[in-house]
C-alpha cells in the first residue's frame, strides 16, 4: 500500500530531525513526538528578573570519587569517579532538571550540594559561602535552608512515628517555637500539602504511597528552607498520583519562592517542571540549557539519544530512533577524551584522545561536544588519530 502524505511527512521530518539539518524541524517534531508538552520558545517568554538568574547555589570544579572496596577491604588506588568536574549554578527560584542514566552521579550530586557527602576536590557555594568550610553551628543554620525528598517516601519515614511527631521533629531540633506554636506549624505544614488533621494521629504504613510523599514534602518545608532537593520524588508512585504530586511541587514553589533540583529519570516530567535542564553522562554535565533548548533543540548525541528512547505517543509514526550502543562504560575507569565516544555514532578522531569542554553556543546553551558544539582552539587542533 502507497504511504499517505502525512507518512511521508514524517518519515522525512525524523530523517532530517536525526541527521541534524533543520533545527526549527527538530523543534517542532521532537515536541509532537513525545505528544506532551510543547514548550514556549525562550525569546516569546517573559525575560526572567535579575533576581531569578542570580545563583543560589554555585557549584565549582565539584569531583567526588568513592573509593572501590573487596568486601570490608578497599582496592588501592581503585576509585569510582561518581561525580567528575562538575560546574553547575542553580539559580534562585529556579527548578532545575538534572536527567542521565543510572549510576551517572544524580544523586551523589545531590547529596554534596546538601553536604551528606564531602567532596573530593571542588566547592560548593550557598548564598556565597562554601559549604565546605562552615563550622558546626553555620551549619546546622544553613541545613535550615536546604532539605531533600526521597524517591521512597515510606523507608524515609521512621514507621514509629506518627506524622506529628515526623513533622514536629525538625521544629524541636531546632529549637524553633514553643509547643503551641509548633502544633499551629505542624497543622498548616499540613493543611498545604494537603492533609487533614485527623492524619497526625496516624503512623506512615496506614497512608497511600501518594499520601506518603505529601508527609515527606511536609517535614521537607517545616523549616522553610530555600532549596529543595527532590531526588526521584515521583517515581515509586502510580502514574495516576504523579501528576498530582507534581502539581503540589509546583504550587508550593510559587508560593514559598522554593528553588529546585529535581532528579529524575522520567524526562516528561522533566520536561514538564524544569526551567533548565542539566544532562549528566558519567559524573560530568554534557549538555545544559532551558528545557525548549534541551527537549526541542537538543545538541548532544547523548541527549539526542535520551529523548529519542522516550516511548513516541502515536505507534503509527515511524522514527529514525537515535539508538544508545553499548553500555555505560565502568566509572571506575572511564573512557579518554569525550567519555561517551565509545557510544556515540558522529565520534571524529578528537573525541578518542581530547575531553571536549562544556562550551556555551548563545543564550545559556551549552554542550560537551567537538561536533555540536566546537571550540575554536580544540577544532584547530591536527586531527592526528585513526578510528
Ligand atoms: N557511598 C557510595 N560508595 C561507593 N560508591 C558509591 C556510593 N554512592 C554512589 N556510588 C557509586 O557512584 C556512582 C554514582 O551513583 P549515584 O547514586 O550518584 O547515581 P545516580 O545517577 O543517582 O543513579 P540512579 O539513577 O540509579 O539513582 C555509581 O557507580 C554508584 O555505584
Ligand atoms: S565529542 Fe565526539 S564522541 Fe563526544 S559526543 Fe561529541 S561527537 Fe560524540
Ligand atoms: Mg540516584
Amino acid at each position: 500500500m502507497e504511504p499517505g502524505l502525512n507518512q511521508v511527512g514524517a518519515e522525512n521530518a525524523c530523517r532530517r530531525v536525526c541527521l541534524g539539518s533543520d533545527v526549527g524541524y527538530r523543534s517542532r517534531l521532537f515536541a509532537a513526538l513525545r505528544g506532551g508538552f510543547f514548550v514556549t520558545p525562550i525569546a516569546s517568554q517573559t525575560a526572567p528578573s535579575a533576581d531569578a538568574t542570580e545563583a543560589l547555589v554555585r557549584i565549582e570544579r565539584l569531583v567526588k570519587y568513592f573509593p572501590v572496596k573487596e568486601g570490608f577491604l578497599r582496592k588501592a588506588d581503585l576509585y569510582i569517579h561518581a561525580v567528575d568536574g562538575v560546574d553547575l549554578e542553580i539559580r534562585r527560584s529556579e527548578t532545575l532538571g538534572l536527567v542521565g542514566e543510572s549510576g551517572c552521579g544524580k544523586s551523589t550530586l545531590g547529596r554534596l550540594v546538601l553536604r551528606l557527602e564531602k567532596p573530593t576536590s571542588g566547592r560548593i557555594l550557598f548564598e556565597g559561602r562554601d559549604i565546605n568550610t562552615l563550622g558546626s553551628t553555620e551549619m546546622k543554620r544553613l541545613r535550615r535552608r536546604m532539605q531533600i525528598i526521597f524517591q521512597d517516601p515510606y523507608s524515609s519515614l521512621n514507621p514509629r512515628r506518627t506524622v506529628y511527631s515526623t513533622l514536629a521533629e525538625p521544629l524541636i531540633i531546632h529549637g524553633i517555637g514553643s509547643r503551641s506554636e509548633r502544633r499551629a506549624r505542624v497543622l498548616a505544614l499540613a493543611e498545604e500539602v494537603g492533609l487533614r488533621p485527623e492524619h497526625l494521629d496516624r503512623y506512615p504504613h496506614e497512608f497511600s504511597g501518594g499520601q506518603r510523599q505529601r508527609i515527606g514534602i511536609a517535614r521537607a518545608l517545616a523549616l522553610n528552607p530555600g532549596l529543595i532537593i527532590a531526588d526521584e520524588p515521583v517515581s515509586a508512585l502510580d502514574v495516576s498520583i504523579r501528576s498530582q504530586v507534581i502539581n503540589l511541587l509546583e504550587d508550593l514553589q510559587e508560593r514559598h519562592g522554593l528553588t529546585y533540583l529535581f532528579i529524575s529519570h522520567d524526562l516528561s516530567v522533566v520536561e514538564h517542571i524544569s526551567d533548565r535542564v542539566a544532562v549528566m553522562y558519567l559524573g560530568k554535565i554534557v549538555e545544559l540549557g532551558d528545557r525548549y533548548q534541551i527537549f526541542a533543540e537538543p545538541l548532544h548525541p547523548y541527549t539526542e539519544a535520551l529523548l529519542s528512547a522516550v516511548p513516541a505517543p502515536d505507534p503509527e509514526l515511524t522514527l529514525d530512533r537515535v539508538i544508545l550502543e553499548g553500555d555505560v562504560p565502568s566509572p571506575i575507569d572511564p573512557p579518554s577524551g569525550c567519555r561517551f565516544h565509545p557510544r556515540c555514532r558522529l565520534r571524529i578522531p578528537t573525541c578518542f584522545e581530547i575531553e571536549p569542554p562544556l562550551n556555551d553556543v548563545g543564550n545559556g546553551h551549552s554542550a560537551a561536544c567537538h561536533v555540536r558544539a566546537p571550540v575554536e582552539e580544540i577544532q584547530a587542533l591536527p586531527e592526528t588519530l585513526h578510528i
